[in-house]
């Protein structure tokens, strides 16, 4: 299920932000996120967490990234975050990206793309969000207060996600995302020290067999820790919860249909959450210059990956090659031979503007369906380039694909 959601203009954010300063963010993050959960798929939900951690703090801008130092304990520090998984990850697509495009893409953005490519690897929804946002400097771990407590009832699930502007139909929606991973004893314990009319008696015992191997020993959300589906709320309807947050939303009679209806419903589950995915990664976003950081535009180094000078290889690897998609690039590339005749008409002005809006869909194109072999973007370099070069570019890409298609 594919959305579309336009949000240019929205706080400075838009969906092409970085087309023209790092063309192949969105594959490079794709990338990378694929390689990661290929080796580990459990850290899908490392990289989902991790997302919410940081937009809940201070707003969606990497915050939760950020190391303590000897004068400040970072968010990253405290109690509510020392099981987040997967800033490996992070790490490697920042590398990547500062190869490609020094200093352009924030970490916010590249959690709100890892964690949105964790969801669609893991079988969940596909969803598009906007870009730009920029990372802030402050992470305090007092501010992790903020974060909802795993003992807290439905009530207070809905006064703090209120705060942050959610309905009570979308909190119960960003939850679903405990259809992937586990959490550890220490965060569930609390309902095993005396009987809980809301848990399910054999469940029960399953926790307490989890607990005996220890605080840290992990027990999964549903039955399939790694695959994005509704079993989640079919295990809060059994009375199978495993947080007291996660029960309480199928005990309040304000959130119980809504549990029951994704139980039901998968899809209707799917398209809640990916619609309260994207209004959570545009928390309290930093667009300006005085609330964080990003080098400015105008200054940044555009990139290009470049054909190898001795490559057999294509510049490009596509991941799914459908039909469908290999028609939509043998669409753009036809348009590209159009510039190209039509500059050896010397009708230069129609070449160029015709040349402007294909490079931006083309772009477009390929970042919804390509992906970038890392292995061949290490040999390609990033100089400064322009719109022409990006031509010259599609153009070699062209004469790969027409011969080899
Ligand atoms: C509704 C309030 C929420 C509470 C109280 C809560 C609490 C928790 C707790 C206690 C854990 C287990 C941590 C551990 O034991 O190590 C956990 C895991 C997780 N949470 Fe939440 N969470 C909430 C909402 C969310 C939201 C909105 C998301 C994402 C959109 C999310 C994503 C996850 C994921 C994917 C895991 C599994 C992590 C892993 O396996 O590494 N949670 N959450």
């Amino acid at each position: 299920m594919v959305m579309m959601m336009r949000f240019r203009g929205t706080n400075g954010l838009s969906m092409n932000y970085y087309l023209v300063s790092c063309p192949f963010v969105e594959a490079v993050v794709k990338n990378v996120v694929n390689r990661a959960l290929e080796d580990d798929p459990t850290l899908a939900a490392a990289l989902l967490r991790m997302h919410f951690h940081d937009c809940f703090i201070q707003g969606c801008d990497g915050s939760v990234l950020i190391d303590s130092t000897k004068d400040n304990t970072a968010e990253k520090d405290s109690p509510a975050n020392l099981s987040l998984r997967g800033y490996e990850i992070i790490d490697d697509i920042k590398e990547e990206l500062e190869r490609q495009c020094p200093g352009v893409v924030s970490c916010a953005d590249i959690l709100a793309m890892a964690a949105r490519d964790a969801v669609f690897f893991a079988g969940g929804p596909v969803y598009e969000i906007p870009k730009g946002r920029k990372d802030g400097r402050r992470s305090k771990i007092e501010d992790t207060i903020n974060l909802p407590s795993p003992t807290f009832n439905a009530s207070e699930l809905i006064r703090m996600f209120g705060q942050h502007g959610f309905s009570a139909q979308e909190m119960v929606a960003l939850s679903g995302a405990h259809t992937l991973g586990v959490a550890r004893c220490s965060s569930f314990k609390n309902r095993l020290s005396q009987a809980d009319p809301t848990l399910d008696a054999e469940f029960a015992k399953t926790l307490s067999k989890t607990c005996g191997g220890g605080d840290s020993s992990e027990q999964p959300f549903d039955a399939t820790r790694n695959d994005f589906d509704n079993l989640y709320y079919n295990a809060l309807v059994r009375k199978s919860g495993v947080l007291t947050s996660d029960q309480t939303l199928y005990g309040s009679p304000r959130t119980k249909n809504i549990v029951n209806g994704y139980a039901l419903n998968q899809a209707m589950f799917f398209f809640d959450f990916q619609q309260a995915m994207v209004k959570m990664s545009l928390l309290d976003v930093k667009d300006d210059d005085s609330e964080g950081e990003i080098k400015d535009m105008a200054k940044v180094t555009l990139s290009l990956f470049l054909m190898p000078k001795s490559s057999t290889v294509p510049p490009l690897i596509f991941s799914r090659k459908s039909e469908k998609i290999m028609e939509k690039m043998h669409r753009a590339f036809e348009k590209v031979k159009l510039v190209v005749r039509m500059e050896r008409e010397e009708d230069e002005q129609q070449a160029a503007a015709l040349e402007e809006s294909n490079s931006f869909a083309f772009m477009d194109e390929f970042n919804r369906n390509c992906t970038l072999s890392t292995k061949q973007v290490s040999v390609f370099s990033s100089p400064t380039i322009d719109f022409r070069q990006i031509m010259v570019f599609f153009r070699l890409s062209s004469v790969w694909w027409l011969r080899k298609y």
